[in-house]
């Protein structure tokens, strides 16, 4: 799927994250599986991440997210008509996690969990964007967030290593200047046995242990690919050069993934968001943690070019390009 905006401007009005306290040292790591900090910063970068804590759910570490989105935006959660939470890791499968938090934040939206792996946030803003497009709704909120944690073999190095905790939330809704300029989505199922979690719905397996498996080097394959052609393919649908991007946020799967993009796409790298260093990769937290850094840092200013692009589970990708628009409306 593929297109360039052409009706009204929809925009990114307010931006929260969150992630769990706990720090998640390699170190710590490496008290479990056979690995060292050594291979793990080397193979990866990654250096800590967070993990939920016992007891701790998605919407315990997604909400506050959401909290904090609807406040940047300076809109009041009854004035929100769409929420989509963009998961691999509900609190259970139903009721949904995005109906859960529409509660808590006191909002009757429509509300419905996405499933789309770590590519999950971008689908999920694609989804909003026609929405808010069409004009069915009015404004939105977006959440991405997972604690793959929950579903992590602690006996796997290949994988334990790899992932962390973490939410992010958005705000859309028209604006006035800048918002999305178009998208690129896109699925190959045929690769979806290289990530997957198996006995998690109604297929019966014969060891249904839910937890996550990986053949990490045919998804590295793929993740190097499509971080390439959904970004190029985005960039000359909407007629723009990569030399025209500001800030370019890769899914936070693994710090050689991102370089090889880098080089590939010939982005600045002073113009690469990286955070898989302190985060790991935190599936649909991934791409909303990395804009609130590189807010943060001052990157991230109205009119700032912005190229996103998530893969994942499925297996799935899916690029956007989007004109920062000024936070708060
Ligand atoms: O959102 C998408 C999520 N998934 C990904 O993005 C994962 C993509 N894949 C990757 O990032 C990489 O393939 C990994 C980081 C998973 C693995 O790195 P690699 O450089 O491709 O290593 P490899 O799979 O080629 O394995 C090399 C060796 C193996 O040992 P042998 O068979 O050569 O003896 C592994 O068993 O490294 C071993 N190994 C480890 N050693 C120490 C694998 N994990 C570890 C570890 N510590 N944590």
């Amino acid at each position: 799927m593929i297109g360039a905006a052409n009706g009204p401007q929809i925009g990114i009005t307010g931006l929260g994250v969150n992630v769990p306290e706990r720090v998640v040292t390699n170190e710590e790591l490496a008290r479990h599986v056979d690995t060292t900090d050594e291979w793990i910063v080397e193979r990866t970068g990654i250096r800590e991440r967070r993990m939920a804590s016992e007891g701790e759910a998605l919407t315990d570490i997604a909400l506050p997210a959401a909290r904090a989105a609807l406040a940047d935006a300076g809109v009041d959660a009854s004035e929100i008509d769409l929420l989509i939470s963009a998961t691999v890791t509900p609190d259970m499968m139903f009721p949904t996690s995005s109906a859960l938090m529409a509660d808590a934040l006191g909002s009757e939206a429509a509300a419905y969990d996405l499933l789309a792996g770590c590519t999950g946030f971008m689908y999920a803003v694609a989804q909003a964007y026609g929405m808010l497009a069409s004009g069915l709704s009015r404004r939105a909120l977006v959440i991405g967030g997972d604690v793959l944690s929950s579903i992590l073999d602690w006996n796997d190095r290949s994988t334990l290593v790899l992932f962390g905790d973490g939410a992010g939330a958005v705000v859309m809704e028209p604006v006035a200047k800048g918002g999305f300029l178009g998208f690129e989505l896109g699925a190959d199922g045929g690769g979806g046995v290289n990530l997957q979690l198996p006995g998690s719905g109604s297929r019966k397996f014969e060891h249904p242990e839910q937890i996550l498996k990986m053949n990490g080097r045919e998804v590295y394959k793929f993740a190097t690919r499509v971080l390439v052609s959904s970004a190029e393919a985005v960039l000359a649908e909407c007629g723009r050069t990569i030399d025209e991007i500001d800030v370019y946020v890769p899914h936070q799967a693994n710090k050689r993934i991102i370089d090889h993009a880098v080089g590939k796409l010939g982005v600045p790298y002073e113009r690469t968001v990286v955070n898989v260093d302190r985060f790991g990769n935190t599936s649909s937290g991934s791409i909303p943690l990395a804009l609130a850094d590189a807010r943060a840092d001052g990157r991230l200013r109205p009119g700032a070019l912005v190229l996103m692009t998530g893969m994942g589970a499925g297996l799935t990708w899916g690029s956007a390009l989007l004109e920062w628009s000024e936070a708060g409306g």
